[in-house]
């Protein structure tokens, strides 16, 4: 005899089970079927990505059997084949492992995670520092710390994914200014002088545009609000400031006005990301950032290959030196054949084409040429601005900066005929 339980088990399952008027109405969409639709929509639009396969880091590498020219990389300073940060990297993971093996909250930190935070709050000139899996999740982690339902969120346009995705997940209700307009942020914020807590939230440098935000003038016009000011300075650490602090040391304000997001991954040439600020806010997101509390600590050789190159970047700025020559000489070659960056206040140089099949082509052109620097399209960057988008770096060398120059002369002749 079945046992009560188990015929209640299977009187569950049964009502559970479709009638079969039912089972004839629910059909369960096929998901290979859909994603093939999805991936055929983008196809047609020209919009389908896919990455390509590299052989290696660094300034050159094969593409398809080929030697390119890599301007496609955020590694501005070349510090991730730099030796000091390789020999970091693989020291760390001997003594300590692959893996951090958990939330640090559940199995600890180890001394090299503390090491790294400590050199990093001294860096950007705060208390204190925290290091997450990625810069990502930083600012996945962050937001929802500060902001939750009732609050406002004001950010601008341009902001990267990361903080925007940042703010919907927060609940705080999302108000958005035209890039740069801090007319219309002032009247945002004007606007939502009731509201809970107020945060402003923009890129230090846009990652696409390459253009700086307005920082004194955003401070100045949060402050008058009492807004905070979150700054994600992933493409501005390591490279703009009289000592490559930043954009906050490149307007020369004060760090702690901020709320400073940036990144390992790009300028120190590793992986993961961080936030930097007061004790008291280190604290309350060692305790609130899910991405912190609910994901296991950096790996033991990001961490050990960032500090190195945190301390390289500080110790040596004819590195940054050498990014800012290289970048100079570019624009200057091609600047004789009309092309102008979106923008010169940082090391990116963004070249709009406009239409998506021509920023296809001009990219198809140089990658012909032996160049690789992708072309950016929607929904990346707003639709007729899809651009090729140049980052040399401190580790190409002046040879290679003629090369590419002469290669993207050429690509734009091409394209125009
Ligand atoms: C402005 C900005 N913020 C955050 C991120 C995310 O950083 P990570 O690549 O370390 O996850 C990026 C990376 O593309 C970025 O450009």
């Amino acid at each position: 005899m079945r046992d009560a339980t188990a015929v209640d088990t299977l009187a569950t399952a049964d009502a559970m089970q479709p009638k079969s008027s039912d089972a004839a109405r629910i059909t369960r969409p096929d998901l290979g079927l859909a994603a093939r639709r999805e991936l055929d929509e983008l196809a047609r639009q020209r919009l389908l990505r896919e990455p390509r396969t590299l052989s290696a880091a660094g300034p050159r590498a094969e593409i398809e059997g080929r030697e390119c020219l890599i301007l496609a990389s955020n590694d501005y300073l070349g510090l991730s084949t730099h030796s000091a940060v390789v020999s970091a990297a693989a020291d760390a993971a001997g003594r300590y492992g692959a893996g951090a093996g958990a939330s640090r909250l559940v199995s600890g930190s180890l001394p090299i995670h503390e090491e790294l935070e400590a050199e990093i709050a001294g860096l950007k000139g705060t208390e204190a520092a925290i290091v997450f899996s990625s810069g990502y999740a930083a600012n996945l982690g962050l937001i929802p710390a500060l902001l939750a339902r009732g609050d406002v969120a004001v950010c601008d346009k341009l902001n990267h994914a990361s903080l925007i995705d940042a703010c919907r997940l927060s609940g705080a209700r999302l108000r958005v200014y035209g890039h740069g307009d801090t007319t219309r942020l002032e009247s945002i914020l004007r606007a939502e002088a009731s509201a809970g807590r107020l945060v402003v939230v923009t890129d230090g440098v846009f990652s696409m545009d390459g253009d700086v935000a307005p920082l004194p003038d955003v401070l100045t016009i949060a402050q008058a609000y009492g807004a905070w000011v979150v700054v994600d300075d992933a493409h501005g650490t390591g490279t703009l400031g009289r000592t490559g602090v930043g954009t906050v040391e490149h307007f020369g304000l004060d760090a702690a006005a901020f709320i400073n997001m940036s990144t390992l991954s790009k300028a120190f040439g590793s992986q993961g990301g961080f936030v930097t600020g007061s004790t008291e806010l280190i604290a309350l997101l060692r305790n609130r950032a899910r991405s912190f509390v609910y994901s296991t600590g950096l790996a033991p050789a990001s961490a050990a290959a960032a500090l190195a190159a945190i301390r390289l970047a500080r110790e040596q700025p004819e590195i940054r030196q050498r990014l800012w020559r290289n970048v100079r000489l570019l624009r200057q070659r091609i600047a004789p054949a009309g092309l102008l960056p979106v923008s010169t206040d940082s090391q990116i140089t963004s070249l709009i084409i406009g239409g998506v099949e021509q920023a296809l082509a001009f990219a198809d052109e140089l990658l012909r040429a032996g160049v690789f620097a992708p072309a950016i399209r929607p929904p990346t960057v707003p639709r007729g601005t899809s651009r090729v988008r140049i980052s040399v770096t401190a580790a190409h060398t002046r040879e290679d900066v003629e090369e590419a120059a002469a290669a993207i002369c050429e690509a734009a002749e091409s394209i125009k005929s």
